[in-house]
This record gives structure tokens, sequence and C-alpha cells, in this order.
């Protein structure tokens, strides 16, 4: 029978649990084309959340598109020139014929080249002279607003990975290019999401950078255990096993309540439970699970230098103040303007954030390895 847990894969559909206050509020964004940034740490569920809430905005809304651009993979200007293109093609069109004749219509100065690709009919290559776009990329930036007011439609132009933005050359030249094209668009709305959350709010936030106060900025939270525990006991009982309340409760908090995580030690402890579930399934099952990782977290620890992991072993023990004198002197640190710097490095890194004043680490199954392997040997 397959696992009814599922992650590192968008989470749609029955696996896609809660969220509601953030679905509405990010569904409405949608509808009014009001621009919105997102940011959460990484496999927190941003994905799965804009992909939710852009199919029960297409519900309510006939005359929305939807484009969706990941910036992952994505490291120069051009690219992300081509990715959008070709995107803003394939959503307002239904027809090749449709979509040949919006390029040309919608292109401005450009002559595009459209080749079909063998291997399948949705998919298309858009020839253009990329240096040329470069130069002058406001006829490509535009085409969004062109078409959608051509054609009476709302585009919403989601952008994941927007932190990638930050290996572009000339970053700032590029930034703000966007927003002077993007702020006059009347039937387009933004999203732009991603975890770097530091970077993303200098982007946003700081009063100097062209994107501030570009939209709407929410920040997703975890889901919260109350919420898993009807989730987790759902799934099981789905196919025929059981975990009770109590149970459901304990492996959420195992894994802090991390979305990718709950899913992950959820299948790892059905896999293991033939019947009804109890703790020390779920233990072993999270056992596994550090196992797993170890050696992807030997490798993490093993490139940082030992100040670094002092610092670490300062959070664990409890430390609230890594840089008062004793800790700097309990844990070799050097000196308070390194402990700074440390402190900087690791969250840079995403291994650490800052929180209500206090430090958490951003994975907790790379914690507890931490704590109850590497710093006992
Ligand atoms: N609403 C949800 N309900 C249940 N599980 C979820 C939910 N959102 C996320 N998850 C779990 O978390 C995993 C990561 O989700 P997703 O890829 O959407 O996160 P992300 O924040 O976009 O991650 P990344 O930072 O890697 O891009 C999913 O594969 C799923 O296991
Ligand atoms: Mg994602």
């Amino acid at each position: 029978m397959k696992a009814p847990f599922i992650f590192g894969k968008l989470a749609l559909d029955k696996n896609f649990t809660n969220r509601k206050s953030e679905i509405s509020r990010l569904t409405l964004n949608f509808i009014s084309l009001t621009n919105t940034i997102l940011v959460s740490p990484r496999r927190w569920g941003k994905s799965s959340l804009v992909v939710k809430a852009a199919e029960l905005a297409r519900k309510k809304d006939k005359s929305l598109r939807f484009c969706f651009i990941d910036l992952y993979n994505v490291r120069t200007e051009e690219q992300f020139y081509k990715l959008l293109a070709k995107e803003v093609l394939r959503v307002t069109s239904s027809k090749l014929e449709e979509l040949l004749a919006n390029a040309k219509n919608f292109m401005g100065q450009f002559i595009p080249r459209i080749s079909l690709s063998p291997e399948s009919t949705s998919d298309f290559s858009l020839g253009l002279d990329w240096e040329e776009v470069i130069k002058d990329p406001d006829d490509i930036l535009n085409l969004c607003e062109k078409i959608a007011n051509n054609k009476k439609l709302k585009i919403i132009i989601c952008i994941d990975e927007f932190q990638n933005i930050s290996v572009f050359s000339n970053q700032m030249a590029f930034q703000k290019k966007l927003r002077s094209n993007w702020q006059k668009h009347q039937n387009v709305g933004y999203c732009l999401y991603g975890s770097k959350r530091h970077m993303l709010m200098d982007v946003f936030t700081s009063p100097s950078m062209p994107f501030y106060k570009f939209g709407d900025l929410m920040f997703l939270e975890k889901i919260s255990e109350n919420n898993w525990i009807p989730f987790l006991k759902k799934r099981f009982a789905d196919t025929g096993k059981t975990i009770d309340t109590q149970n459901a409760k304990y492996l959420s908090q195992l894994v802090e309540c991390h979305p990718y995580y709950v899913q992950q030690l959820a299948q790892l402890t059905w896999f293991r439970t033939t019947k009804i579930c109890n703790e020390n399934i779920i233990n072993e099952a999270h056992e596994n699970l550090v196992l797993q990782l170890s050696l992807l977290f030997q490798t993490r620890t093993d490139e940082l230098s030992t100040t670094h992991v002092n610092f670490m072993r300062a959070i664990i023990n409890g430390e609230k103040h890594p840089s008062s004198k004793y800790s700097i002197e309990t844990y070799q640190m050097g000196t308070s303007a390194n402990v700074i710097r440390i402190k900087k490095a690791l969250i840079k890194k995403e291994i650490i954030d800052v929180q209500n004043s206090a430090y958490i680490f951003l994975d907790p199954v790379y914690k507890y390895w931490l704590e109850f392997y590497y710093f006992i040997s």
C-alpha cells in the first residue's frame, strides 16, 4: 500500500492541511491583484500554499491566470526574461495559433521565433535576441500587462525562490528595472516568495531599496500541533491503521511541527506500524530518520569552523547570551566581535535564526543530532 504521507513534493489535495487564514489572505490578494511577499524558512510550505491558494482563487475568479516561475536554477537575467516571457505566453494562450499571435502582437520591438518541442505539445522554445532584451527589457517585463489588458484577464506572476536574484550580476539595477515597470501594472499582481529571510527583508523593507513597500509581507508560520493531530489521525485511519491523539502529538513535537519532517517522520512511523501505533514505534522511526541524515549532518558540521561549532554547542546547552564574557570563555569563541561574526555566518547559512530574541535551530533534526550524537561523542 502506498504511504499516505508526502514530503519533498508539493503538498496538495488531501496532503495539504489547514493554513486556513493564510489561504484566505493569499486568495484575496490574488483576486484583488495585491502584491504579496511570502517568507518562511526552508520546507515550511510556501510553494504548496501558493499553489493551493492559486487553485482556489481560479475557482472564484475565472479571469485569473497564474504564471509559476521558479528561480531555483536561474542564475542570469537572461534566463529570467526567457522564463518569464515563455510562461506568460503559455498561460495566456489556449491554442498554438493564439500563442503565436500573442508573441507576434505583444512582444513590442522583439521578433520572436517559436519552435515546438518534439516531445510535448505544451512545450515550446522561444528564440529572441537576448542581448537586445537585456539592453532594454521593458517590452518583456510589460508583456503580461499588455496581454492581460487586451484579453481582459488578470495575471498573477508567482516567483519562487526569489532570493536567487542575489546571484545576478548587477542585482540592484535589475531590481530597479522590475520595480519601475511592475508598479505601473493594473492587471497583473505579483507573488514573490522565498526562504532567505534576512536577504528578503532587506530587499522588501529597506527604504533605500527599489522593492520597498512593494506589497503585503506575509511570514509563514509552522503548522501547529493542533492541526497536525487530526491530520495524522485521519491519514492513519484512512489506511486502516491507528494513531491516538497522544502519539500524534508526540510525533509532531519530536520534529517541532516542522512540516516536511512531520510528514517524513509520519511516513517512517506508518511503515513500522502494523495496526496500532505506539510511542516505541515513533521513537524507532525517529532514530532511523536521524541516522538517515547523519552523513549529511556530519558533512555540514565538518564544513564549519571550530568556533562555529562551539557557538552551536553554547546554544544547545541553553546559553541565552552567547556573547557574554562567561560564554565566550567557556566555549572558546575568541572575542565578542567574533561572536557577532559567527552568529551572522550561521544565520546566513540558514542553520540558526533569532526569534523573539532567542536563538533557534532551523532544522530540528540537525539540532537533535548535534545534541544526542555529535556533542555526546
Ligand atoms: N499545508 C501543508 N500540509 C501538510 N504538509 C505540508 C503542508 N505544507 C508543506 N507541507 C510539507 O512540507 C513539505 C515542503 O513543502 P513546500 O515544498 O511547499 O515548502 P517550501 O517552503 O516551498 O520549501 P522550500 O523552501 O524547499 O522551497 C511538503 O513536501 C510537505 O511534506
Ligand atoms: Mg518552495
